[in-house]
């Protein structure tokens, strides 16, 4: 698709053109924004834009990714996860992305419950939640996660969504410290089914446990101890809602190194279900979430 995209980019403006897209995979969001991602010849990450005479229209088939391998699932929910829930907390949210991010992390705490299945409603699921992420960042674009997993992914070769979704346990522990009246940090609470922002960071926890393969999990945590060797992408940088020097980034990245080893948290209990191939649940917290927060 942004295959697709990038080329139509090229195309004189003034020259109406319809693309038609049928995703077969989910996540990236790419069915409902207007940029293309691309790598230029020395592996920097590049957006193009698809002139406004471009008109796209979406065609879901939920079932064309019945054959999706595993890891691409995990890696497709991860993205679309740390899509809605850094627009959340973004700079630049509004009412609208809110209500996007919002009704797509709700879709996904829902797909968590039911990990394993391999239904047409299952995956429609996931190319909601993708979609929904997709249409929250095209309004918010993304943050501090984003910014600080594209090394991992373009030096090491972590899945992307692996590598955005790791990084925001230490990313939400760190606002939560600095600024705990934060509203953002409520809202993706309620998002999350969770009673406050404390039990968001074992919920975040445990879905990157969860949801990282223990040998994916094990390389990237290696490559974040053995350091960067860029600055992260500023403008994602600065619509993080707080302020990130090149020192507290290393101290974000040691943390989230540990947080890929550790194997402990209260507020989820992931249990196996049934026998093989019924596949892993998650188990939310019975107490509902308090209503008076703020
Ligand atoms: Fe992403």
């Amino acid at each position: 698709m942004d295959a697709a995209k990038a080329l139509l980019s090229l195309q004189a403006a003034e020259w109406p053109t319809y693309v038609d897209l049928i995703p077969t995979t989910f996540g990236t969001g790419s069915e409902v924004t207007r940029f293309a991602t691309v790598y230029d010849i020395e592996g920097r990450k590049q957006s193009v834009l698809l002139p406004a005479s471009t008109m796209v229209r979406v065609h879901y088939r939920p079932e064309l990714l019945c054959t999706l391998p595993d890891l691409e699932v995990r890696a497709g929910f991860c993205d679309a996860f740390a899509h809605c829930f850094e627009s959340l907390w973004a700079r630049n949210a509004t009412p609208e992305s809110v209500e996007l991010a919002t009704a797509g992390m709700r879709i996904g705490m829902k797909i968590l419950h039911n990990w394993g299945s391999r239904t047409d409603e299952h995956f429609r699921a996931l190319q909601n939640m993708g979609r929904l992420g997709g249409q929250a960042i095209s309004l918010t674009k993304t943050t501090a996660a984003h910014a600080l997993s594209y090394e991992w992914t373009q030096k090491w070769s972590i899945p992307h969504g692996f590598a955005a979704a790791a990084a925001l346990p230490s990313l939400h522990s760190f606002c939560r410290d600095r600024a705990p009246g934060q509203r953002s940090l409520w809202i993706q609470a309620r998002a999350m089914g969770a009673r406050n922002p404390a039990e968001v960071h074992d919920h975040l926890l445990h879905v990157i446990q969860f949801l990282i393969p223990a040998d994916v999990r094990w390389r990237l945590s290696q490559a974040i101890r053995s350091g960067r060797v860029q600055a992260p992408c500023p403008d994602r940088l600065a619509n993080f809602p707080m302020v990130l020097s090149p020192s507290l980034i290393n101290q974000l990245d040691g943390q989230t190194a540990m947080d890929l080893d550790v194997n402990a948290c209260s507020a989820f209990v992931i249990k196996q279900e049934g026998g093989a191939g019924d596949g892993m649940r998650i188990t939310p917290p019975a107490e509902p979430m308090n209503p008076a927060c703020p």
